[in-house]
């Protein structure tokens, strides 16, 4: 959906009369620093909210269509205990293989269909670029909850949110992405993102055939955001502010060989906390398979289950801004 005299290609504080009722969000280029700041005050203030009452009427009313061509927990859940704590309904489909998509509906049909009984879609599907064919058709604001190998906007807001949660500062920051930065749509959005941040610099660190696409690597360039490569964590873990661990993307192989090759190539233990700083954080979108040993969980720094709830507050903020209500 694209409201009059606005644009998907300027960010939110840019746009023309009421900036964030009825607008998509597809990707993290549509937000500026001061969005950020704007959006993140809005989710604090809902995590006070949630810590006092649990749950308020703010979209008594409205309706959310959840619709996921792919399996999620996090981010399914996350929007719909988002939705119901601000007094609004849901309607998930979290199997498409019920819905009409079984005997091959668009994704513009269905969006458009349920635009007739919601207010707002968030979609996750499996190809690049559905998200934003989807608010082609679509008669509500959408929001994309991971495109394929492209983006997760909201998750990398969640995360940004979380490094400020945590370490009380979004500037001057050693940030490491570990894992699989080929697949991993999450650090695609999160590198992007904090592009928006003075003093950031970010350390790849994977396997060679995982590497960030240069596509990422060249638009976080053009920032002037100072990026390094490696294929080993310990050659910039001791200076680490904030390590974000990926799991190995099995699902977007080719082969199960090329799997297996590669699928316990970092595993984070005890041991490798202990050579990183006392003021530093694990962070993990989760699901996890073996990069992270659960003996990790109870070490203060594992910032990963917190950063779920974060998620929350966030997804939270995002729906009353684009119906209307923040
Ligand atoms: N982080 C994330 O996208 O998790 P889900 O796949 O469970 O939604």
């Amino acid at each position: 959906m694209h409201s009059e005299g606005q644009s998907p290609h300027l960010p939110f504080g840019d746009q023309k009369g009421a900036p964030w009722r009825g607008r998509d969000i597809l990707t993290v280029k549509q937000f500026s620093r001061s969005d950020l700041d704007y959006v993140f005050g809005v989710a604090h203030e809902m995590s006070v909210m949630v810590e006092q009452v649990g749950a308020i009427d703010l979209l008594k009313g409205k309706i959310l269509a959840n619709l996921f061509y792919e399996p999620s927990t996090r981010t399914s859940c996350s929007f719909m205990a988002a939705m119901q704590r601000l007094g609004g309904a849901v309607i998930p489909i979290n199997e498409v293989k019920s819905s009409s998509v079984a005997k091959g509906e668009t994704i513009g049909d269905t969006v458009r269909s349920l635009g007739c009984y919601a207010d707002v879609v968030v979609i996750r599907n499996p190809e690049v670029g559905s998200a934003a064919l989807a608010a082609e058709h679509a008669i509500t604001p959408v929001i994309n909850a991971g495109d394929g190998v492209g983006e997760h906007p909201t998750q990398a807001l969640l995360d940004t949110f979380t490094i400020r949660e945590e370490l009380g500062r979004l500037d001057n920051l050693n940030v490491t992405l570990l894992g699989d930065l080929k697949n991993g749509r999450t650090v695609h959005s999160l590198a992007r993102l904090l592009t928006r941040f003075e003093g950031i610099t970010l350390h790849y660190v994977s396997p060679p055939t995982l590497r960030m696409p240069q596509e990422v690597v060249d638009e976080v360039a053009a920032t002037g955001i100072a990026q390094t490569v490696h294929e080993s964590l310990d050659e910039v873990l001791a200076e680490t502010d904030v390590l974000y661990v990926t799991r190995i993307q099995k699902e977007r192989f080719e082969s199960a060989a090329a799997y297996e090759e590669v699928k316990d190539a970092f595993v984070v233990t005890p041991e490798t906390l202990t050579r990183a700083k006392q003021a530093m954080i694990v962070m993990h979108p989760l699901p996890r398979v073996n990069e992270i040993s659960v003996e990790c969980d109870d070490d203060p720094r594992a910032a990963y289950f917190r950063q779920m709830e974060y998620g929350m507050y966030v997804r939270m903020a995002l729906l009353a801004l684009v119906l209307g209500r923040a």
